[in-house]
């Protein structure tokens, strides 16, 4: 279109000159001695050989590369166009008299001065054209900068400099040229960042700045509104996608360094026919719904880091010339429209897709590298955001924490829940990595435990999901994956591609959430892995097109498939009780989730608001605890309705620094629930068990076991039951400084299992899974 467009410039041109040819134009003999000057001035080219003294230069027959216009006795028009090749112009010649003799036709509007071999900087005196419209000085010589004068050209529509050594930066006044319809400066050395009162140019329609040196952001185009070509290739542009209007029918940004995604209205341009992305650093999905584009007929989106799942299913523009996608990131399968379009060019090479051909990379390749891609947070908000992420923080410590893997879930249960297909249309994914964000949380986060036993936990490593694999481990979010919903967003019991369930949490983000802090969040949270937490193994986010916000995230976790910890206890799981010494284990697999919440990170993760409830079991009936003290999205936290088990808020406040104890007070809890084989929910239940073990735990054996669970009654040994009373009563004390430190209460429990082990021996008659009879001494690991 580029080219058709300029096609219909010289269409107007040519108009002009057929109206006046027919005209017999007598002209003024100082004009023609002028044209016989240039012809000097500009050594003889062979273009103008038919040129002499007796010439009726109003009247030759004009062809392509030479006309002259009359309009009375005036020289209105001059096109000179010279051959490539022509031998330069001699050592003497001098762009300030050439130019001192051509405003001596006063009368110009349409000037073209091309491959002339002209050379040195323009001078100002061709302003004195003043009623020149067009100005095209292709494929010349001409150096240095625009001079200021043609800011006085006001009737100027048409400006070329193309293929010349033009150099410095674009001058503001550019603006003032308000009848511009074409700025064309193709091939110079401009450098330096693109004046915003290009913006001003209502009329513009051609902006062609390709092969400069331009840097910087492109300023606002967008009420360029008769903008149809930009131009922008092989500078040094970045920044965002440029502001545009939707009636654009060429955009090339090529070979800039323009890093970020591209808006979902590019699928409202309805007049595009050319679309030139390439060798950029554009990340972000491709929207593939562009090949359906009413206009489109040219595609190169080569070398950029766009990511996303191609569909066979997409439909394509039947004008379809020319696609190229290479080298990006893009999985799935190419549309088969573009296959069986005869005269479509379509290059694909070094993707991840699955035609199995043109070089194609391991889904793998395109995952790791789309961890680099970022999303550019909006400035906009961004401090007022952050302070209210660290006010919710602070809020979050002493309130509570957050179900993170979802335990309120199974509070909200639905039953019949029909919330399939709620994924809103157009919308795309963003992979985005930890990596790629520098934190600040993290960089000053002492790691304790940076060997963190990741073999022993026999997960994979953390990643990043695309968006269709989340899609495809729920069913497309079907009413069958769907467990529950919070006040955060639902959460989807799912499957992956290697069969591995997963349990996902979506988080609605509001505009306001600041998604850097977000981030920080996010990269702590891929860290918590623990084989007494529940571990996240990946995210996924989902961004809005417009801005690239993000809309949704998915956290993925490992699904721990046995239920909570106060269903085995209590005996809801039909007859399924936790012996004594499984009792044990969880209380030890519990104390070491929090103890590593405690240190992975400085300061820890404190006061979790343990709730028996939020403690998972998995196969082997290990305990995970699956709620933890991070707020994710400044959300409001503590009012989920959940017992407070963290001993009293007020209390909490007035001594900030024993922040560690009031986990110490939920693990109490938690201690008496085991021993009392039922969930304790009120405070006052709590005191009340509380009393009773306390006057007890002096007493004799039968006494000790009157007060405890009937399960738990037969099958303990008295040191280890006597061991777990006090120990619990020390984590219930009211003065969180009295409590016992976590190494102190892991180390008790792990006594009271040594000697309920000792017990068992003497006395096997407990048939325990996944206990099976060991030297005492080697009991110290829990069970798994
Ligand atoms: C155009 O006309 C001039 C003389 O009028 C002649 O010298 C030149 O070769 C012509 N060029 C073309 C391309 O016909
Ligand atoms: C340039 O030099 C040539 C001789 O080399 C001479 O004929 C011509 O007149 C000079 N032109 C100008 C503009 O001085
Ligand atoms: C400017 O002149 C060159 C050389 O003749 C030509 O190719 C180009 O189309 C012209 N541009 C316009 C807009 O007329
Ligand atoms: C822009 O180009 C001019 C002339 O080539 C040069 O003097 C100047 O240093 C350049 N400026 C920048 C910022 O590159
Ligand atoms: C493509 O369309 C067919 C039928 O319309 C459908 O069966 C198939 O699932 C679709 N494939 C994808 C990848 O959407």
């Amino acid at each position: 279109m580029g080219r058709l467009f300029i096609l219909c410039e010289l269409s107007v041109v040519a108009m002009v000159i057929l109206l006046s040819v027919d005209r017999t134009e007598q002209l003024q003999s100082s004009q023609a001695h002028t044209l016989l000057r240039i012809r000097r001035l500009l050594n003889h080219p062979p273009v103008l050989s038919s040129w002499t003294d007796r010439t009726d230069f109003c009247n030759m027959e004009p062809n392509s590369s030479l006309t002259v216009v009359c309009y009375e006795d005036s020289v209105t028009q001059l096109h000179i166009i010279g051959e490539q090749g022509t031998p330069q112009l001699p050592e003497n010649f001098s762009m300030e008299s050439f130019i001192t003799t051509l405003v001596k036709l006063p009368n110009l509007k349409v000037l073209t001065l091309a491959s002339l071999g002209l050379r040195g900087p323009l001078s100002g005196k061709i302003a004195r054209l003043s009623s020149l419209e067009i100005f095209n000085v292709s494929s010349n010589l001409i150096s240095g900068s625009i001079p200021e004068e043609l800011s006085s050209l006001t009737s100027l529509q048409t400006l070329i400099l193309d293929g010349n050594a033009f150099s410095g930066q674009l001058p503001d006044w550019l603006g003032q040229l308000q009848e511009l319809t074409v700025l064309s400066l193709r091939k110079n050395s401009f450098n330096g960042s693109l004046p915003d009162s290009l913006g001003d140019l209502d009329n513009l329609r051609v902006l062609a700045l390709s092969h400069n040196r331009f840097y910087g952001q492109v300023p606002d185009l967008s009420s360029l509104t008769n903008l149809q070509v930009l131009d922008l290739e092989d500078n040094l542009l970045n920044g965002p996608f440029p502001k545009i209007s939707t009636k654009l029918v060429t955009i090339i940004l090529k070979r800039n360094k323009f890093r970020s995604g591209i808006p979902i209205n590019l699928n409202s341009y309805y007049q595009l026919q050319q679309l030139d992305l390439s060798f950029n650093s554009f990340v972000g999905p491709f929207l593939q719904s562009l090949f359906a584009l009413p206009s489109i007929n040219y595609i190169d989106i080569a070398g950029n880091k766009f990511t996303g799942m191609l569909s066979v299913n997409q439909s394509c523009n039947e004008d379809l010339m020319f696609v190229d996608l290479s080298s990006n990131l893009l999985t799935g399968n190419l549309p088969d429209c573009l296959l069986n379009l005869k005269k479509v060019d379509v290059l694909y090479a070094r993707n991840c897709l699955s035609t199995g051909d043109q070089d194609q990379r391991p889904i793998s390749f395109c995952r790791n590298e789309a961890l680099a891609v970022g999303i550019i947070p909006s400035n906009k908000n961004q401090k007022q955001a952050s302070k209210t992420v660290i006010v919710l923080g602070i809020t979050g410590g002493i309130a509570g924490s957050i179900a993170l893997a979802g335990l309120a879930f199974f509070v909200v249960r639905r039953s019949n829940a029909n919330r399939g297909n709620k994924t809103p249309p157009t919308r795309l994914i963003l992979e985005t990595a930890s990596t790629g964000y520098t934190s600040k949380i993290l960089s000053d986060a002492r790691y304790i435990y940076q060997t963190m036993k990741l073999g022993s936990l026999g997960l994979p490593a953390y990643r990043t999901f695309s968006l269709e694999e989340i899609e495809e481990a729920t069913g497309n979010f079907d009413s069958s994956a769907f467990m529950g919903e919070g006040s955060h967003g639902q959460m989807y019991r799912g499957q992956l591609k290697n069969g591995s369930l997963v349990a996902i949490r979506c988080l609605k983000m509001k505009k306001s959430h600041d998604v850097q802090n977000f981030m920080h969040r996010i990269e702590l949270i891929s860290k918590l892995r623990h084989p007494h937490v529940v571990s996240a193994l990946g995210h996924c986010f989902e961004c809005y097109w417009d801005d690239s916000s993000v809309s949704r995230i998915f956290l993925v976790f490992e699904d721990v498939p046995n239920g909570t910890l106060g269903n085995w206890i209590s005996g809801r799981r039909s007859r399924q009780m936790l012996t004594w010494a499984q009792r044990i284990a969880a209380a030890i697999g519990i104390a070491k989730g929090i103890q590593f919440l405690h240190t992975v990170i400085v300061p820890g993760l404190f006061s979790n608001n343990l709730n028996i409830t939020d403690i998972l079991l998995d196969q082997n009936l290990a305990a995970k605890i699956s709620s933890y003290n991070l707020p994710l999205l400044g959300e409001e936290l503590g009012k989920d309705g959940k017992k407070s088990s963290s001993g009293g808020s007020k209390e909490i406040a007035s001594r900030v620094n024993h922040a560690d104890k009031n986990d110490i007070y939920g693990l109490g809890v938690i201690l008496l629930e085991l021993m009392a084989g039922r969930q304790l929910k009120t405070k006052t239940e709590i005191d009340a068990i509380k009393d009773q073990i306390q006057s007890s735990v002096a007493a004799d054996a039968a006494a000790l076991r009157s007060v405890v669970d009937p399960t738990v009654q037969k099958a303990s040994s008295e040191q280890s039951l006597r061991t777990m009373m006090e120990i619990s009563l020390r984590c219930l004390l009211n003065d969180p400084a009295d409590r016992p430190s976590i190494e102190d209460v892991l180390w008790n429990l792990q006594f009271a299992a040594q000697v309920q082990d000792g017990w068992r021996e003497s006395y096997s008659s407990e048939g325990s899974p996944g206990s099976p009879s060991q030297p005492p001494s080697l009991r110290l690991t829990i069970p798994k």
